[in-house]
């Protein structure tokens, strides 16, 4: 019997890799011998005054794509090795090695920080009437720590995960009916569907809310489905750049605008759900367990942290599961052995098509858990994980001081042979102890949702979702790719560079 590799970080409970790895050895030595090279010394391109690096953004003059980051890093990578210095206006470091990359995660302070989304935190902190905070995404300090663990439990005890497999089941079931009725084809792009599928998956699970998505008014484009999928692409694609961009500072630059506009929807809606569910709870609704139940179950929460909540969830729910998934279908549909496994083990738990996911079979679903975790290895939605360090400390004989903030290149280091076998070839049996093809990964390696108390706070309900969709999927259908290769554009999060085109054949059995 297979056993999916359990080695991978979980909320800050691992058990170390490599216990005293060697790299912290030579450092302590180096730092000791009072031999610590100098941040600058790093290998990088050339830095400018006032512009530093970001010449390479600029036409003509730069080699870098700013919706190609990670042919920048490959770039980088080739030229400058496993650490590469850089100054876009901050100054940061891009780590390569995973057993760097662990070094980076053990310096984590007591409230891991990132530096991002600083155009999103401007706005929010400019509307102190909607909210307190700039909210989990981009809030550092006890701040951050005060709201995460105010929402944690409800969103990651497994328990409380495993509540919401019956609702997600049936929207789901809901939505293979829609393809079937529907007769989707190759000729569309199957990720808008995957966005609505979330859409409608996020808002029965957080919220307790159907937006009723796949119904002909709300595939309108100007009804509150597609308006909430358009503002959470919205708030997310331009997040990025205006992170490395100051002109918004000045002014509003159209990119800041879409960002405003797009979170001004998504707080439309969210008050909206919001002011309804309070509404409701005086006349107290014992049976809502969605997340917002949850929360509005707590005395002393503030309804502001609430609505900052609900957005930071409609923004980050709905493309990055629906590209995950993407991916996954991409690689699966491309590769009919690995489809066959899959099929065989999602019959043996479900016998009938209408039979019900319940925990013990998403629990059972081993083969198709370690091809969601093979394609996040080759196709994270994140190139990486960000951190901003909070002290100075020695990195490979540098010191990185206090401020620099760091970039973990895990998506390139997946797909790199020192690390993984055959890097570019899917292989979920890679992750299987028990396997003759089972591979001692580093854990540090893959790291799709980032690490420890900073980690994605709904890996487990993503982790969740996916599979649900993946077992009714292949459980109906035999499903073939039709497209080429499918890459990717970095906006933030990674999205497939074409159509998802896919092909749809009932199965009989
Ligand atoms: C496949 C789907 C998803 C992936 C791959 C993913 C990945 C990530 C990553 C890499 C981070 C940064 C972690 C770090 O810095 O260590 C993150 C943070 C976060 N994610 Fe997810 N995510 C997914 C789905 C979701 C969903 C469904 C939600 C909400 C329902 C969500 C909400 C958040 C929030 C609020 C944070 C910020 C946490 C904090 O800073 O404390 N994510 N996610």
């Amino acid at each position: 019997m297979w056993k999916l590799t359990k080695k991978f970080a979980n909320n800050g409970k691992y058990a170390s890799y490599v216990s005293n790895s060697a790299s912290s050895v030579e450092n302590k030595v180096a730092h000791e011998k009072g031999n610590v090279k100098r941040f600058e010394e790093i290998p990088g391109p050339t830095s400018y005054p006032v512009v530093g690096t970001l010449y390479k953004y600029a036409p003509f003059i730069g080699d870098y794509n700013a919706e190609a980051v990670d042919k920048n890093a490959w770039l980088n990578w080739r030229r400058y090795g496993s650490l590469v210095r850089e100054t876009p206006g901050v100054r940061l470091l891009h780590v390569y090695d995973p057993q760097d990359i662990e070094a980076v995660f053990r310096q984590d302070h007591r409230y891991p920080a990132r530096r991002s989304h600083v155009a999103m935190l401007h706005y929010r902190l400019n509307k102190p009437h909607v909210y307190n905070t700039g909210g989990l995404l981009s809030t550092n300090g006890p701040e951050w720590w005060k709201l995460r663990s105010t929402f944690q439990k409800n969103f990651s005890s497994p328990q409380s995960v495993k509540n919401h497999i019956g609702k997600t089941d049936n929207v789901t079931t809901e939505f293979v009916q829609w393809i079937k009725d529907r007769n989707v084809s190759h000729n569309e792009d199957f990720l808008p569907y995957l966005n609505r599928l979330n859409l409608e998956v996020i808002g029965i699970v957080a919220f307790n809310e159907r937006f009723e998505s796949f119904t002909p008014e709300e595939q309108d484009p100007n009804s509150r489905s597609s308006k909430c999928i358009k503002a959470a692409f919205g708030s997310n694609s331009g997040i990025m750049r205006l992170d490395k961009g100051f002109l918004w500072k000045l002014f509003k630059t159209p990119l800041y605008r879409t960002l405003a506009e797009s979170q001004e929807y998504l707080e439309k809606v969210s008050t909206e759900i919001l002011m309804k569910r309070t509404h409701f709870f005086l006349h107290d609704d014992e049976n809502d367990d969605s997340l917002l139940g949850s929360f509005l179950k707590h005395d002393i929460i503030d309804l502001k942290d609430v609505l900052g909540m609900m957005v930071d969830i409609m923004m980050a729910a709905i493309d990055t599961t629906a590209y995950a998934t993407s991916f996954c279908l991409y690689h699966v549909s491309r590769n009919p052995e690995i489809q066959q496994k899959m099929f065989e083990e999602i019959s043996a738990l479900l016998p009938t098509k209408d039979a019900k996911i319940t925990s013990d079979v998403v629990s059972k679903a081993v083969y198709v858990k370690s091809c969601i975790k093979e394609s996040l290895r080759l196709n994270p939605v994140a190139i990486g994980v960000g951190r901003l360090t909070q002290k100075d400390f020695v990195l490979k004989g540098y010191l990185i001081p206090e401020g620099t903030v760091i970039v973990t290149q895990n998506m390139v280091a997946c797909r790199l042979p020192q690390y993984v076998k055959n890097p570019l070839i899917f292989k979920p049996e890679r992750w299987l102890r028990g396997s003759e093809n089972y591979e001692n990964i580093h854990p540090f390696l893959s790291l799709p949702f980032g690490f420890g108390p900073r980690s994605c706070i709904a890996r487990r309900l993503a982790e969740q979702n996916i599979c649900i969709t993946l077992i009714r999927l292949i459980r109906e259908f035999n499903i073939k790719w039709m497209g080429g290769e499918l890459g990717i554009r970095t906006l933030l999060i990674n999205k497939p560079d074409k159509p998802v085109t896919l092909s749809f054949i009932p199965r009989n059995e």
